[in-house]
């Protein structure tokens, strides 16, 4: 299982430093949670394409960064992502009304497409969209914040993606990933693996003040296995 990190906890004055540290580490795709304080329910706002673009400028074109838009217009406004450099747009399920457009939109434009689910939206939903998609997000957390406590009971929800995105691939279709993001921490990575997680976002349990982010991704791969 990979890790991305998220940034929510981390110092912005020193994000170009912590971002590298991350790559040293050995990470190669950083999660950008874009908040426009309208669509989560907490009104959080974080920050938006300048942002994404120094990232981008800083880390070069190697590293695959990804935003997770919990905004209230990713229809009007995925294009300012993917001109800041952004390699994959993941927009939530329940904040767009056509979102077979909004995949064509951004493959048209040479992107990749994710789509994201809060924790009581059913897979059922958004499985006649699973040809297309380069990625699904099951929140393991309401969006809003970094820190919270993962909610266990979207195993179910894991395992139906798991399922159907193996029988994809094993029809010669899309090889989706399925993201996982939200409360991850070292005690609980294995057990989000072995459900069929691909990548799992990590913010507080990565970057904080109780070690250096090479350090806690190690305790995060030796709980891997
Ligand atoms: C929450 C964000 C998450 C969050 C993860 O709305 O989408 O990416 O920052 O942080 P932790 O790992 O601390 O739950
Ligand atoms: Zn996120």
């Amino acid at each position: 299982m990979e890790i991305t990190p998220s940034i929510l906890t981390a110092d912005f004055t020193r994000l170009g430093e912590t971002l590298e540290e991350a790559v040293a580490a050995g990470i190669d795709w950083i999660h950008m949670d874009v908040m426009d304080g309208n669509w989560v329910a907490n009104r959080t706002v974080t920050f938006g394409p300048a942002l994404i673009r120094s990232v981008r400028d800083r880390l070069g074109s190697e590293v695959t960064i990804d935003c997770h838009l919990m905004i209230t217009n990713a229809v009007e406004t995925w294009n300012q992502y993917v001109g800041a450099g952004v390699d994959m747009v993941i927009a939530h399920f329940e904040a767009v009304d056509n979102f077979p457009a909004l995949i064509e939109a951004l493959h048209g434009a040479g992107a990749q497409a994710g789509c994201v689910l809060n924790p009581n939206t059913s897979a059922e939903q958004i499985l006649p969209l699973l040809p297309d998609l380069d990625l699904v997000l099951v929140m393991s957390v309401v969006p809003g914040k970094g820190g919270q406590q993962f909610m266990p009971e979207v195993e179910d929800k894991v395992r139906a993606f798991r399922a159907a995105i193996d029988a994809q691939i094993a029809a010669g279709g899309r090889a989706t990933k399925l993201m996982i993001d939200g409360g991850i921490k070292h005690h609980n990575a294995a057990m989000v693996s072995e459900w069929g997680i691909d990548i799992a976002v990590v913010g507080s349990g990565l970057i904080n003040d109780r070690g250096t982010i090479a350090e806690n991704l190690s305790a995060i791969n030796a709980a891997l296995g």
